[in-house]
């Protein structure tokens, strides 16, 4: 891990104006300290109450990637990357740990005055999701200082049934980020970020027509810069994504999650 690190003098900040999304993989390996210095990193990012409400399920069988490639709405990179890894939001292992010391029984709860089992909730999501992403960001992050490219595969929450049974999913878990990793092919030239409308100060200020208009222009420049009608890249965004089929199936498949984070299984 010393000699990567040694061999990349590049400071935080550097590495994330440098990042970019990485889909096409140079025939290189990963080298066993590469994937040790990611999922070191991971498990160093913060975590609510230091709960790690999270799991990381590594992934490098090919016929595993290629299935993944299959049910993250058929994108092929998938399967031509080296490695993934999945940050599964998990509040199973904490029910079990409940569980394990007795929390859950009469005497406890008479002893204590605590509430019995309950099911888990939407709060319980909300820290233990932050966890499981900040955990996946921690990742890219170092997965740039030690010379892999990856990407996020948002689809990865889609086709809950087929993917559930996949990773052996139990109930009061969630696989929400899943993150594609390989050398990459070449220099990547940086993404543009549109920056208008996105820091408020002090308290939410919704966009009147004039911040639209500049925002709408940032985009189109960054974009569409060939386009003849302004506004092109939102019309883009609404027809190939937020009407897309694969959001249908996005929003359908969290359902089935959501029902199975809050699930109370049979005693
Ligand atoms: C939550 C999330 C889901 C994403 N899902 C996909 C995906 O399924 N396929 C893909 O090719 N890129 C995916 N991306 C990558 C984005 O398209 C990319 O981050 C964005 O275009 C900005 O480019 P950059 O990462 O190069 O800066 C995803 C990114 C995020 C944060």
């Amino acid at each position: 891990m010393a000699e990567i690190a040694a061999a990349t003098p590049v400071s935080a900040l550097d590495l994330i104006e440098q990042r970019s999304s990485t889909r096409k993989f140079a025939d290189a390996p990963i080298t066993d300290d590469q994937r040790a210095a990611v999922l070191h990193a991971a498990t160093r990012a913060p975590s609510a109450g230091a709960m790690m409400m999270y799991s990381i399920i590594d992934i490098q069988k090919q016929e595993t990637l290629d299935r993944l490639s299959v049910l993250c709405d058929n994108q092929p990179f998938i399967a031509k990357a080296k490695w993934a890894l999945i940050f599964v939001v998990d509040y199973c292992k904490w029910i079990d740990l409940f569980e394990h010391v007795g929390c859950f029984t009469d005497e406890f709860v008479q002893k204590t005055g605590r509430s019995p089992r309950r099911a888990c909730g939407l709060g319980d999501f909300a820290i233990a999701a932050q966890d499981a992403v900040i955990a996946a960001q921690t990742a890219v992050i170092a997965a740039e200082a030690v010379g892999l490219g990856s990407c996020y595969i948002g689809d990865i929450v889609e086709n809950a049934e087929e993917v559930g049974e996949l990773l052996g999913l139990p109930a009061h878990t969630m696989p929400l980020s899943m993150l594609v990793f390989g050398v990459p092919h070449k220099e990547r030239p940086v993404t543009p970020h549109p920056i208008e409308n996105l820091v408020m100060s002090e308290r939410y200020r919704r966009a009147d027509a004039e911040t639209m208009d500049a925002q709408i222009a940032e985009m189109d420049a960054m974009f569409r810069p060939h386009a003849t009608e302004a506004g092109a890249r939102v019309v883009d965004i609404y027809t190939r994504k937020h009407t897309s089929d694969f959001m249908v199936e996005m929003n359908r498949s969290m359902e089935r999650w959501f029902g199975n984070w809050g699930a109370i299984e049979e005693e």
